[in-house]
């Protein structure tokens, strides 16, 4: 039987809370017979601050590359919004997507049919929906230099923020994306604003090439990402596969996750290249700390166990184990059970610890 390294990084406000929950899943895995995983922990975002005085360790790190994956939490909170700029929480996690090459973030945003009504948006645009948005992640706006504030000599401040890309960043997400929708609906939009934007300009052409040289077996589409935020919430399942930078990518994900119910049922996966058969990984929910609900039990779950059953997929090839978790899920939802964020009139609401408890119970059953 396979032994993993698995290192869980919980990270600020609910996170904790919600990796319990995935500690609980890991163990009942551990009693089964597909794999194994050696379970570590350690410090980042705030946490990690409030112990060594930065975003996450240099250890931190290393071991975030020595581990088979990597689950994450969430990191942020308004305890630490007056630290220095560079040691922020967040700092820690962007770190991990630079140092480890992430490069590739794919965030599913499938609609779970007992949920359809939980969304903002009518039922029929919703149910059944299932979009895979694959986001670069490790260049674009987010990483640009220069970045910074300067003094202006008539006292005023001026701000830069740089948005950089070269052709083999877009190629690399772009290829990820084509591949992704080989695998599910066979269509692609790429979106950017080659209508403003020089890294757009380049982007579409980019796009554009791969399409046309490598996918005649896909229905690709170019869209403006302005015009991509508004076909979202038009009609959403007009989309499969959509490819886009970084900050779009930040943007659009949070806007595709609410239309499933919410944000607290969006998992996420950050890939690195396959290097001599290993590919980096870092697993988190698309949503934040939640600072206002922490500590009082009535986080989601779901998103963060959802992120370690993408790590069995893309990590473990434990395909069988991560389609039980997904099943075990969407089932716990059918049988009416619900964490605040989703709750609805009729249906029992459970705390964080009662959601993971009845998502294991499932497990059991569908293993049995
Ligand atoms: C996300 C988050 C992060 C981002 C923050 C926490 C740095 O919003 O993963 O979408 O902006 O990428
Ligand atoms: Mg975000």
């Amino acid at each position: 039987m396979a032994n993993y390294d698995l290192l869980l990084l919980p990270g600020d406000g609910i996170g904790p809370e919600v990796m319990g929950e995935v500690e609980g899943v890991v163990d009942w895995l551990n009693g089964q017979t597909q794999g194994s995983f050696n379970v570590e922990s350690d410090l980042v975002g705030g946490s990690a601050y409030d112990v060594h005085g930065l975003g996450i360790t240099d250890e931190t790190v290393e071991k975030a590359r020595q581990a088979d994956a990597v689950v994450l939490g969430a990191v942020g909170g308004p305890k630490w919004e007056s630290i220095p700029y560079e040691h922020r929480p967040e700092s820690g996690l962007l770190r991990l997507r630079k140092d480890l090459d992430l490069f590739a973030n794919l965030r599913p945003a499938i609609c779970y049919p007992a949920l359809a009504d939980a969304s903002s948006l009518k039922r029929e645009h919703v149910d059944g929906l299932d979009i895979m948005i694959v986001r670069e992640l490790t260049g674009g706006t987010y990483f640009g230099e220069p970045k910074e504030i300067t003094d202006l000599p008539d006292g005023q401040k001026r701000a830069v923020d740089t948005t950089v890309y070269t052709t083999s960043e877009i190629e690399r997400i772009i290829r990820v994306a084509c591949d992704m929708a080989r695998k599910r609906g066979k269509k692609i939009h790429s979106a950017e604003k080659h209508n403003v934007m020089k890294t757009g300009v380049l982007w579409h052409e980019v796009a554009d090439r791969i399409f046309s040289e490598e996918c005649d077996d896909l229905d690709c589409h170019h869209i403006l990402a302005d015009n991509c935020a508004m076909q979202l919430i038009r009609n959403p399942k007009q989309f499969d596969v959509l490819v886009t930078d970084n900050l779009f990518g930040d943007m659009l994900s949070d806007e595709a996750a609410m239309m499933t119910g919410s944000l607290g049922m969006l998992p996420s996966a950050s890939l690195g290249a396959e290097i001599d058969g290993k590919r980096m990984a870092l697993y988190e929910p698309v949503h934040g700390t939640a600072p206002d609900i922490a500590g009082q039990g009535l986080a989601n779950p779901i998103a963060t166990i959802a992120s370690f059953g993408m790590s069995l997929r893309y990590s473990f090839n434990m395909g069988e184990a991560a389609d039980m978790v997904d099943r075990a899920i969407s089932n716990v939802l059918e049988s009416g059970l619900r964490t605040a964020d989703i709750m609805q009139d009729g249906m029992q609401q459970v705390s964080t610890v009662e959601m993971g408890a009845a998502i294991k119970a499932e497990m059991n059953k569908l293993a049995a």
